[in-house]
């Protein structure tokens, strides 16, 4: 079964491309974020003018025929309401021309599953970090449950939030994560509440403290503490749940420092961490085709006209 994805959540308009679970293409074009942060408008309009052409570039790169697609799936939400709009007219059209079957796919589902699929693991103790998530989750009954969450703002934006407030450039965590390489400890405050986090608190100060502290010491602290209120919370999953399997993706999952810490603290517990390449933990549309694949050959699909999009498209009411 041969099944195109289209993932529109944010930033990136990704078309990916799978066969019976093979990824054979995961092309994408992403918007690039100013020092405003995301203009949802802006990003639609990116995203329309994107679309034919990132579609045609996965097609040639599969080496297939957009005849030969049997099936459709597109990221339904959680996301940024018109930039999901563009993904799932783009879906819907294809699968009509096609008269293929469509499958409306969880962003959150789509991480975990493909970093499941990458680190050859069944049931681990899931901990997903992007740009708008932070979450611990296990699956249970088919449905993933959040043992904890952030309270208010996802890692990623707190880390593009302070790299924009430094005037960093690109204001994006991964120069947070360079100019850290250079840093030493300073205190900044710690909020985890059982299985649950916050990251607005840490935002703030460290925010204020720009320009009085050296930059590469405050991105070194801020990624510290955040990172450390993460594996606490996971830590305590952990030991709750009793896996012996922890995966980590979504956007953040690209940090080599997260990933070294979390490795750290599964080993102490005689687990295992596993994770997807870097292409596959950034937003990307051969998450949603893998998803989708799995659900048709399931025989799980949805009727043409009852396709639609939930910008707050929580993980718990996702079937899996
Ligand atoms: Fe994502």
């Amino acid at each position: 079964m041969l099944v195109l994805g289209i993932e529109s959540s944010a930033h990136t308009f990704g078309v990916g491309i799978v066969e019976n679970g093979k990824i054979l293409a995961n092309e994408k074009e992403m918007y690039k974020i100013g020092n405003k942060g995301i203009i949802p408008a802006k990003v639609a309009e990116f995203h329309a003018r994107s679309a034919r052409r990132v579609i045609e570039r996965a097609i040639a790169h599969a080496g297939v025929s957009l005849r030969d697609i049997s099936g459709i799936g597109y990221t339904r939400g959680p996301g940024i309401g018109t930039c999901l709009q563009i993904g799932m007219l783009s879906a819907k059209t294809l699968a009509y021309r096609l008269g293929v079957p469509i499958v409306p796919v969880n962003h959150a589902v789509a991480h975990i599953e493909i970093a499941k699929h990458f680190s050859n693991m069944k049931d681990p103790l899931a901990v997903y970090v992007s740009g708008g998530n932070s979450q611990i989750l296990k699956l249970e009954n088919q449905h993933y449950a959040v043992l904890g969450e952030t309270f208010d703002i996802g890692i990623g934006n707190m880390l593009d939030n302070f790299a924009r407030a430094a005037g960093l450039n690109p204001a994006w965590g991964s120069t947070v994560a360079k100019l850290a390489l250079r840093g030493k400890f300073v205190e900044m405050p710690y909020t985890v509440k059982g299985m649950d986090f916050t990251f607005t608190g840490l935002l703030t100060y460290a925010t204020k403290q720009i320009g009085k502290v050296p930059i590469e010491d405050l991105c070194y602290s801020l990624q510290e503490v955040a990172f450390s209120m993460l594996c606490e919370a996971a830590e305590r999953a952990l030991m709750l749940t009793k896996s012996k399997e922890i995966c980590v993706c979504g956007g953040v999952a690209q940090s080599d420092r997260l990933r070294q810490m979390l490795a750290l603290m599964a080993k102490e517990h005689g687990a295992r961490l596993g994770y997807a390449p870097n292409e596959y933990n950034a937003d990307n549309g051969a998450m949603i085709a893998y998803v989708a694949g799995e659900a048709l050959s399931k025989g799980y699909s949805v009727p043409i006209d009852k396709v639609d999009i939930e910008q707050r498209y929580r993980i718990e009411k996702a079937k899996v």
